[in-house]
């Protein structure tokens, strides 16, 4: 055995069991007791999990007349410091390209530069016959998922025919349809209505967002999805009526997904209320709820009606990104910094505070997003065969997320005043250690990308 990893916790999405983990090459080869190997990893009193899985990043996005401040590089560091060994990142369709031509573009930006693995998903920007062959194209070269914008007017946004031809064709080839739900005509109007009667501040980014219009985009795409039969999953859900859209199809049987995000379980929208322009460091769509919606989210996840939790990770610079809607609300770039900090915050705010397991943790973190994204038993669980990425946590460990503990390249954390207790010591990527004492020590580069399986759910 090249190493062995003795004396720790193993948790898995379904056990915790006390027992030693051996590794040859890359991939787990031996789990039990009293192994022996040329390195040892002594895990006592710490948990051994595996690597986050995040199905839901923006590195380097051009977006709002800015490109997000993270690259492959940064952010995938920024992911791995924080306990997350895999990412499923968007290649963006763009006017006249094809899906091959989008997703090449995003594998260069990602090639020498991601230190950890990654998957790409193609958002679908235009649909006609030709992109719905080559689908099946993306499906047979390993990204079996796709991305629709419900809003975003002018840019991402696509109409329903686009999204109902991408379910039809998603069913037949084993793909998934990710949406982003909020209705963006009923943005548009009310972002356009705002700005011309002078109601510029950060507030009104929300006030243009209300929760009614995701309540309704993720009705509508939950019954597009149920007549389908497709599967659906609802990325970044923010509010208790959305979450009742999505359960109410589960309910009737049809294969509807949910993520939220930590900025949406940890914040509501008396942020954007901060003195001096200090809002816009939370403006992203849809934007912070009204206080009782993150409660709502932390029992949905909890209870099994949410099943992962994803970042959304699109960093912008508060000085020279964030501020170029100084005036205007709607020209300050969505997104917010996430990638990071999405386990220690689950970890602290969900397991610690007695919300959930230990076991669900790991779910919705590893477990949940490697299953619906084709990527189990390869990645996200611990089992012999799988590649070796295991987080090897500190339950004790404290750490301040303000920007200087942290790696992602912006110019603000968004967590100052939070200290959460669990952390990783240790994290491995295929058998290496990537990170020790939060430093990143592995390879620039060294990340693959990831053929995924079809996906059947
Ligand atoms: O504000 C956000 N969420 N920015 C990133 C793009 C998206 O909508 O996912
Ligand atoms: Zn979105
Ligand atoms: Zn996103």
């Amino acid at each position: 055995m090249d190493l062995v990893i003795k004396n720790g916790t193993i948790v898995t999405a379904t056990e915790s069991y006390q027992a030693d983990i051996g590794v040859d090459g890359e991939t787990i080869a031996l789990i039990g007791r009293d192994l022996s190997g040329d390195e040892v990893i002594d895990a006592n009193g710490l948990y051994v999990m595996p690597g986050g899985v995040d199905p839901h990043t923006h590195m380097e996005l051009p977006f709002m007349g800015s490109v997000s401040a993270d690259d492959f590089r940064t952010g995938t560091i920024a992911a791995a410091c924080g306990g997350t060994t895999t990412i499923i990142d968007f290649a963006i369709q763009g006017a006249g390209q094809t899906l091959r031509e989008a997703l090449d573009i995003w594998l260069k930006k990602a090639e020498g530069k991601a230190s950890i693995d990654y998957g790409m998903h193609v958002a679908i920007g235009a649909m006609d016959d030709e992109r719905m062959a080559e689908m099946g194209d993306m499906v047979d070269i390993g990204v079996p998922s796709f991305k629709v914008f419900m809003a975003y007017k002018g840019s991402f946004m696509v109409d329903d025919e686009t999204l109902f031809r991408s379910l039809l064709r998603a069913k037949e080839i084993g793909g998934l349809i990710s949406v982003h739900a909020e209705n963006g005509d009923v943005l548009n109007y009310l972002i356009n209505k705002h700005v011309a009667e002078g109601k510029k501040e950060p507030i009104w980014h929300a006030l243009s967002h209300p929760p009614e219009t995701e309540a309704e985009a993720t009705h509508r795409a939950v019954v597009l999805a149920g007549m389908t039969g497709a599967p659906l999953y609802v990325v970044h859900m923010t509010c208790a009526d959305a979450l009742e859209a999505l359960k109410t199809g589960r309910a009737k049987g049809f294969k509807v997904y949910g993520e939220t995000c930590p900025q949406y379980l940890m914040f509501s929208m008396e942020k954007y209320e901060e003195p001096g322009f200090e809002g816009a460091k939370y403006v992203m769509s849809p934007p912070l709820r009204e206080k009782g919606n993150s409660e709502a989210l932390w029992k949905g996840l909890a209870s099994g009606d949410l099943q992962a939790v994803g970042t959304d990770h699109c960093p912008f610079n508060f000085v020279g990104q964030k501020d170029m809607g100084k005036d205007d609300f709607s020209k300050i770039p969505n997104g917010m910094p996430s990638v990071e900090t999405r386990l220690p915050l689950i970890y602290h705010f969900g397991v610690n505070e007695g919300l959930f397991s230990i076991n669900r943790f790991v779910e919705l973190v590893a477990t949940g997003p490697a299953r619906l994204f084709g990527l189990l038993p390869r990645k996200g669980t611990i089992v012999i065969g799988a590649d070796a990425d295991l987080v090897i946590w500190d339950p004790d460990k404290e750490h301040r997320l303000t920007k200087e503990n942290l790696h992602m390249n912006v110019d603000y954390s968004p967590y100052e005043d939070v200290t959460v207790k669990g952390y990783p010591a240790l994290v491995l990527q295929r058998g290496q250690v990537i990170v020790k004492d939060n430093e990143f020590v592995g390879q620039v580069g060294a990340g693959r990308f990831l053929k995924r399986n079809p996906i059947h759910l």
